[in-house]
């Protein structure tokens, strides 16, 4: 598998002096998450589904959210849409878009938000649709109320936008229910009622998992095609790290509520730096490559009542260490790329934790004195 995406439109090694993400102010960043944290408080604990989870998505570009389930992909998602229901609740952080914290507006406000600058396909179809309204006039209200045109109007954009999903007969499916269709059908009308409002942000959740090859390969240039007429950017869930591939700029993976590694598309598939992503890159096919079965992380994701000290990864990993009972900071490692890990950038244990310990420092600025004559 190559990273075909490159870094064509992304900010691959944008990095402040002191080695963390770049913060808010920039001008080039759409919407920026900073330390979000959303927890559900269940009879039987406290589940840190998000936790303290920092990224930026920048103007028009395309940011793969990649990781197993139950990691946060969709919390995260459900969080900047102001969405999370009890016992769920944002309990910190910030979600900034065009200056303004989405957290801290109106229901109103947000309302408008998601009518006009983000839009959301949800993982599950029917979230999204109205079971007691037509499919078209589903779609015709959004741009009808995006757009102030005409009723007749915004119904021929919305059997436009079907048409351009590749609904066949568009026209008359417009004039359906969502249980008229098919599972696959209903994902393209989402698809349709989220693209018809021209969104500055699209959040699409696993958007083509329930569709066949060739309809989900259709959908992703229907996405693309959009996204560079309208300079959308889009945040892309998905467990399919070849659509990753082909899709993003940038790369977020996520474990257990945390972000592990984040750098540009390219880096992440030649170069990963956290162990988890490797994991990751290694289950999946390489073409021309003969093997007899892929290799999957073992273990499994940690129960979120019960997660481990120090490093969230150390039970699964092939490189744990003593130190990895302490939490590895979020780093960069090289330029434009963060991890989560105690590795060093070459994949070395660190001496002491990143920086040497007092004692290995003293050594070394003994060597390195030069001795009187
Ligand atoms: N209503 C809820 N009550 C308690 N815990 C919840 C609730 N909704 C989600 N969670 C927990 O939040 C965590 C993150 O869930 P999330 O749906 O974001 O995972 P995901 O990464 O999207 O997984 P998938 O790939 O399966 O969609 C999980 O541990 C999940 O069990
Ligand atoms: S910190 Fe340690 S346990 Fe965690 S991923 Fe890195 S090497 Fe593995
Ligand atoms: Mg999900």
């Amino acid at each position: 598998m190559t990273a075909g995406a490159g870094t064509r439109r992304g900010r691959a090694g944008v990095r402040t002096a002191r080695g963390v993400p770049p913060a808010s102010g920039d001008g080039a960043n759409l919407l920026e998450l900073r330390g979000l944290r959303t927890h559900f408080f269940t009879r039987d604990g406290t589940v840190k589904a998000v936790d303290g989870v920092t990224f930026e998505i920048g103007n028009g570009e395309t940011i793969g959210v990649v990781g197993e389930s139950g990691c946060g992909k969709s919390i995260t998602a459900m969080s900047i849409m102001r969405l999370i229901e009890r016992p769920g609740q944002i309990v910190a952080g910030n979600v900034v878009m065009h200056g303004r914290d989405l957290l801290k507006l109106s229901d109103e406000q947000m309302r408008d938000v998601r009518g006009n600058q983000i839009s959301m396909i949800f993982q599950e179809p029917m979230t999204s649709l109205n079971p007691v309204y037509t499919c078209g006039d589903q779609i015709a209200e959004a741009v009808q109320l995006h757009e102030g045109v005409s009723r007749r109007q915004a119904w021929s954009r919305a059997v436009e936008m079907l048409q351009q999903v590749g609904i066949p007969d568009a026209k008359r499916r417009a004039g359906e229910f969502p249980h008229q269709m098919s599972g696959g059908m209903r994902q393209r009308v989402m698809i349709a009622m989220a693209l018809s409002t021209n969104p500055e942000l699209l959040i699409a959740d696993e958007p083509t998992t329930a569709l066949d090859v060739t309809i989900q390969a259709q959908i992703l240039e229907l996405m693309k095609a959009l996204r560079e007429r309208n300079k959308m950017a889009i945040m892309l869930i998905t467990h399919d790290l070849g659509v990753v591939a082909e899709m993003a700029d940038q790369v977020v993976v996520m474990y257990a509520g945390k972000v592990v590694e984040r750098s540009d598309v390219t880096t992440v598939f030649e170069r990963p730096h956290h162990p988890y992503t490797e994991g990751l890159l290694r289950s999946i096919p390489r073409l021309g490559e003969r093997r007899a079965r892929l290799e999957v992380i073992r273990g499994v994701v940690p129960n979120p009542l019960n997660l481990p000290t120090g490093c969230l990864f150390k039970r699964r990993c092939p490189y744990r260490m003593p130190i990895c009972d302490t939490a590895p900071p979020f780093q960069e490692v090289r330029p434009g790329q963060y991890s989560r890990c105690w590795l060093t950038p070459e994949h070395e244990p660190p001496t002491v934790g990143l920086s040497p310990a007092p004692e290995v420092a003293e050594e070394e600025a003994e060597r390195l004195t030069v001795a009187p004559r």
